[in-house]
């Protein structure tokens, strides 16, 4: 049997994709191994393979095909805009996509000026005030700690990710307005969605449904 290979994005994104797999019966013990610095994981028995990569480089193993699905946040999906099939959202790893800065900044947002704005997502940043606000803007690619480049006069705004707000109210910024709404999602190789259909759509199958048993039992609990 072919491997059905995913690509997952390291970090909490992978770890609590496996977890909700595991109740679908996909496991991957080696993963488990404390301290493993391995990228490579197989589970033989079941014919599955999960590549640990950097979240920015998983559409792309997607649309090359080296994996035929990938999870991975729809922040990353918007700015590498690769040709693949978006087929699932998870829900988890929701957060916001914003343009923020300090209050002042308001103003000028609505002055339709050539600004400055930093972000580790240029593509969605330029897209964003190019095509939903026909704004012209200077975009300045940043790396991380993107709060600074307002705080420091590197730029006017930033167009980052918001999930508790926390990290905007420690350093005096607000969120201006808002780009959209972010979360994991499950995506597919356009070629392996026809040539392993039925061994894909039963694992959309029964992911879909320990999701809903997953919302089910919350929603019980409160
Ligand atoms: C992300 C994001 C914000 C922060 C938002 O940064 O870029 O800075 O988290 O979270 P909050 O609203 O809960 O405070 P990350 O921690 O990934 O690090 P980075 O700044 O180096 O990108």
């Amino acid at each position: 049997m072919r491997y059905l290979t995913f690509a997952l994005a390291k970090g909490r994104l992978a770890k609590k994709s496996m977890a909700l797999f595991e109740k679908i019966g996909i496991t991957c013990e080696e993963m488990n191994e404390p301290g493993t610095r391995k990228l490579i994981f197989t589970n033989e028995e079941l014919g599955f393979r999960f590549f640990l990569s950097k979240p920015s480089d998983v559409p792309t193993y997607v649309e090359y095909g080296v994996a035929d699905i990938g999870v991975v946040g729809k922040d990353t999906l918007l700015e590498e805009n690769r040709n693949l099939y978006e087929v699932l959202d998870l829900g988890y790893g929701a957060c916001r996509m914003c343009v923020c800065g300090p209050e002042s900044a308001r103003e000028l947002l609505k002055r339709n000026e050539i600004i400055r704005v930093a972000s580790k997502y240029p593509n969605i940043a330029q897209n964003y005030f190019r095509n939903k606000k026909n704004q012209s803007v200077e975009v300045i690619k940043l790396n991380g700690s993107v709060e600074l480049a307002p705080i420091v006069g590197l730029s006017d705004v930033i167009v980052d990710i918001v999930e508790t707000g926390s990290t905007l109210r420690e350093n005096g910024l607000t969120v201006l307005e808002t780009v959209c709404d972010l979360s994991a999602r499950i995506v597919v190789n356009q070629v392996s969605l026809k040539m392993e259909h039925a061994r894909i759509r039963q694992f959309l199958t029964d992911v879909a449904a320990a999701l809903q048993s997953e919302n089910e039992s919350e929603s019980e609990s409160q």
